[in-house]
């Protein structure tokens, strides 16, 4: 092989080399980590709540359900969420059933948190976000556990606190 024919290879050669010595030196900067997953709704997977049976102390009842991670329940200890409306129904329940765009069914405030938790959707309290309370509650409560809780959120107002 003659002199000239080998100078280009060997320049190609050389070339090759130092930009793979280059590329090793300065490896692609990795990606930046994902955005932490955090969101801004408070989330409660059914897997998370057991079964109420209905047969626990009624503080129980409420924090195995889940309710305080959303909502203020008076006399429940740790009970100050605040996704949802602070559950004094002996004051709110009556407003509910009183706004013109009230479409559930409920005639009475017990009746009210009975459909409120069995069907959420049916009407949202103004002011707080839809489809944020869960709408899986009629598989997890008793029928048992539904009473206490509406029995107690009706003598639960602004100004009682049992
Ligand atoms: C993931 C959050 C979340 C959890 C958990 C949750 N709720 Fe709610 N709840 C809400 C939101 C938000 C609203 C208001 C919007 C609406 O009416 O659906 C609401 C509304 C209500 C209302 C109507 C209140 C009113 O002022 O009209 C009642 C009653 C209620 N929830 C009871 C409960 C009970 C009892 C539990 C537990 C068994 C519970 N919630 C669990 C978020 C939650």
């Amino acid at each position: 092989m003659s002199e000239r024919s080998i100078t280009p290879l060997i320049v190609v050669v050389l070339l090759l080399g130092t930009l793979l010595a280059l590329r090793s030196l300065n490896p692609p900067a990795s990606p930046p980590p994902p955005p932490s997953p955090v969101s801004p709704v408070t989330v409660l997977a059914p897997e998370m709540v057991p079964l109420v049976t209905g047969n626990e102390p009624i503080t129980e009842i409420f924090t195995r359900a889940g309710c305080p991670v959303c909502h203020l329940v008076p006399g429940i200890p740790g009970a100050d969420g605040r996704v949802g409306p602070p559950l004094l129904l002996a004051t709110t329940g009556p407003m509910r059933l009183a706004d013109p765009a009230y479409r559930g069914h409920a005639k009475t405030v017990h009746d009210y948190v009975v459909e409120s938790v069995l069907e959420p959707g049916l009407f949202i309290a103004p002011g707080y976000p839809a489809d944020t309370m869960p709408t899986w509650y009629g598989a997890k409560l008793s029928a048992r556990a539904l009473e206490k809780i509406a029995s107690y959120l009706e003598r639960q107002g602004e100004t009682t606190t049992q």
